[in-house]
């Protein structure tokens, strides 16, 4: 992400005294959260983490006087590229409306009126917004064009902003169109037009939106033109959306409000191996996430995803904002974890940790270099990005023991310090 005034970098910085550090760093086991600790940045990445006793000198020295350090937030799961408001749609839902999908039109029609230069200049201060909250690395979809020209621009705006980028031609069929003809276009024309933009495809597989056959073609079509996969699915209903990530090897699937036991044993699958006794975590196999979306439960009204249950089935769980103007229009990360905690029955370290290293694992980078030569992101260790932030708080307990308040305190992106 290239947004919000990042001051000069010095070669190293020394960020002390930080009275708890959770790193997110499994390879530390039990140990992972760190009292009296410092980080040293080199340029763009980690150099070292230890105890503050123990830190070696560096160019510039911050002192965190006690306060909490953590990873930067890894939002997995945005659709920033929009226009126009949908307020009224929203606070007619609190009145009693039920949420149906055919609200993405009323953004699509705004978001093809924008011009190139509000786009960009709407997704800037989104994602501006979000990493005031903390949020250090984010995806973001198309899905409000639903046509050819309209999802090119849209994927072209997106890659010069986020830091990965997903096709979502498939998101609703649009007015006027036959859904199987509208399948057809978005598994090949216009996929082709997205692929130099995109590393990801999605697709919406609920009642409403697309069906399991035509999900299975679009998954089928994107997998075979070498982008990886993650679906929206069971935010409606129970559907085909959980099974099909597991059929095609997705790396999340996204929303699962609606899931039976079937489909968590599914997923619970996919994390075998990594799961496995004894398995070293270089050699670990990532699985298809859970991607649960706390705001989007609690802006429309819907059962929250079973965080917890697909915790203690052993998969993968990722927390994410969802930041839309239908159904979530929130990028606090901060807000999803205390939900989280709060309504979900998850610890606070799990919280952090799905918000961290599970949005990381749901993108792929959580070790070893993405996919244009970054350092791993969403836990802090030696090599990764330094991606850190300081809470104005003594423990990142204060997320959900203080929700609301303001406490986001500093934010490092690679290694440079935000605002
Ligand atoms: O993730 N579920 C589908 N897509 C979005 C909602 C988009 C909208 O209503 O504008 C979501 O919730």
């Amino acid at each position: 992400m290239s947004t919000s005034t990042a001051r000069s970098t010095p070669a190293s910085t020394l960020i002390t005294n930080i009275g708890e550090l959770s790193t997110q760093d499994e390879t530390r086991g039990t140990g992972s959260v760190l009292q009296d600790a410092a980080v040293v940045f080199e340029g763009e990445r980690i150099s070292w983490i230890g105890a503050a006793s123990d830190a070696p000198a560096a160019d510039e020295m911050v002192d965190a006087g006690g306060r909490a350090g953590l990873p930067g937030w890894v939002d997995s799961h945005t659709h920033l590229v929009f226009a126009g408001d949908r307020g009224a749609e929203f606070e007619a839902r609190m009145a009693g409306e039920s949420y149906a999908a055919g609200g993405i039109a009323v953004t699509t029609n705004a978001t093809r009126a924008a011009s190139d230069y509000d786009l960009t200049r709407l997704l800037l201060a989104r994602v501006a917004e979000a990493a005031a909250g903390g949020t250090t690395y984010l995806e973001t979809k198309t899905g409000y064009g639903l046509n050819l020209e309209e999802e090119r621009r849209h994927a072209r705006i997106a890659a010069t902003v986020a830091n990965q980028v997903t096709y979502l031609g498939a998101h609703l069929v649009p007015a006027g169109s036959d859904a199987d003809d509208y399948t057809d276009l978005v598994c090949t024309e216009m996929l082709e037009a997205v692929l130099p933009y995109v590393q990801w495809a999605d697709v919406f597989c609920e009642e409403g939106a697309f069906t399991e056959d035509q999900s299975r073609r679009v998954l089928k079509a994107c997998r075979d033109a070498g982008l990886g996969l993650r679906v929206h699915g069971n935010q409606l209903g129970h559907g085909a959306g959980a099974r099909l990530a597991v059929e095609f090897g997705a790396a999340s699937v996204d929303h699962v409000n609606h899931l039976t036991d079937d489909d968590i044993d599914a997923l619970a699958g996919t994390w075998k191996e990594w799961n496995a006794d004894g398995t070293d975590a270089a050699a670990r196999v990532a699985g298809t996430v859970a991607t649960c979306l706390p705001a989007c439960d609690l802006s429309t009204r819907a059962p929250l995803a079973p965080a917890r249950k697909l915790l203690d089935a052993g998969v993968q769980v990722a927390l994410a904002s969802n930041c839309n103007p239908g159904t979530s229009h929130t990028s606090s990360m901060n807000f999803c974890v205390a939900t989280a905690v709060l309504q979900m029955g998850l610890t606070v370290q799990e919280a952090l940790r799905a918000a961290t290293f599970g949005g990381a694992l749901a993108l792929r980078v959580h070790t070893g270099e993405d996919r244009d030569g970054q350092r791993a992101v969403g836990s802090l260790a030696v090599g990764h990005r330094a991606d850190l932030q300081l809470l104005n708080a003594p423990s990142a307990a204060h997320l959900a023991y203080r929700p609301g308040m303001p406490l986001t305190g500093a934010v490092w992106r690679a290694g440079q310090q935000l605002g």
